[in-house]
Order: C-alpha cells, then sequence, then structure tokens
C-alpha cells in the first residue's frame, strides 16, 4: 500500500511515529513534512498531502495537526480528497466502509499514540463497501466537480 504523510508542527512527533508503524507493515510512506517542531501552517501540508493522493489512484493519505481538523478542512479543498477526522476504530472503519476516505486525518492533541495506532491499522485494513454508498461518494465528487477517483468529469 502506498501512503502520503503530511502534518504541521503540532502533529509532527505523532506522525513519525505512524509512519514507522506503517513502514513496519510494510508500507511504501512518503512523507511530505513538515519535518521538525518549528512552526508551520497546516494548509501547506494538508493540501499537498491530498495533491499527491488524488494524483496516484489507489494511494491513501495520513495528516496529522493539533486537533485533526484544520489539516481535514484543508486537504477536502482539493478535488477528489475526502479526508476524515477519525478518532478511534470505529470511525477509522466507518468512514473507509462508508465514505471511502481517501485521507485518515488525526489530531495530536486530541488522541494518544495507542489509540492513533488503532485508528491507523483499522483505517488500512477496511475496504469501502461500495452498494448504496458508491453513490453517496458520486455525489460528493460531483460537488467537487470530479469523479471519485479525481478525474475531472467529462
Ligand atoms: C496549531 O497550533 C494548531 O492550530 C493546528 O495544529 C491545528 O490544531 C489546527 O486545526
Amino acid at each position: 500500500m502506498r501512503w502520503y504523510a503530511g502534518s504541521d508542527h503540532a502533529g509532527v512527533a505523532l506522525k513519525r511515529h505512524l509512519v514507522e508503524l506503517l513502514r513496519a507493515l510494510g508500507d511504501e510512506v512518503e512523507d511530505l513534512g513538515t519535518h521538525d517542531e518549528a512552526s508551520v501552517d497546516y494548509p501547506d501540508y494538508g493540501a499537498a498531502v491530498a495533491r499527491a493522493v488524488v494524483a496516484a489512484p489507489g494511494a491513501l493519505g495520513l495528516i496529522v495537526c493539533g486537533t485533526g481538523i484544520g489539516i481535514a478542512i484543508a486537504a477536502n479543498k482539493v478535488p477528489g480528497a475526502r479526508a476524515a477526522v477519525v478518532h478511534d476504530t470505529f470511525t477509522a472503519e466507518a468512514t473507509r466502509a462508508h465514505n471511502d476516505a481517501n485521507i485518515l486525518s488525526l489530531g495530536a492533541r486530541v488522541i494518544g499514540p495507542g489509540v492513533a495506532e488503532a485508528a491507523v491499522r483499522a483505517f488500512r485494513a477496511t475496504p469501502f463497501e461500495g452498494g448504496r454508498h458508491a453513490r453517496r461518494v458520486e455525489k460528493m465528487a460531483a460537488l467537487d466537480g470530479c469523479l471519485p477517483d479525481g478525474d475531472r468529469r467529462p
């Protein structure tokens, strides 16, 4: 599985930990920054991860800021991105199964590393259910003016 990861300064330590976990599980992860605790702006990293995920069909994104919220709002401005703020294994599974979320967003000031690890494992292991949910994901993509994989509509 291929991932793109990104965080601001508030999320960098948790992101680093989760990137190591994903690599230990055998996944390929490109860390798009930030790489240290110096203060940066989360929209830059949310957008960078979202653009990379949309450009690589099948890839997933991992983004982390203090709450997981700001960086997800920014990521979701990129057509084709479906970034979900997740707090536990239930929300991680539900957003993959129902929303076909392609970016997992976590709040480093909200959850600890144990819950975050469990959420990453659940997100990674859960497929999109399709069926009635596909129609809803298509409607979300239409709001972006694109297809669910991020391709522009004909
Ligand atoms: C940074 O202080 C903080 O605002 C940011 O990490 C995030 O929580 C924004 O949503």
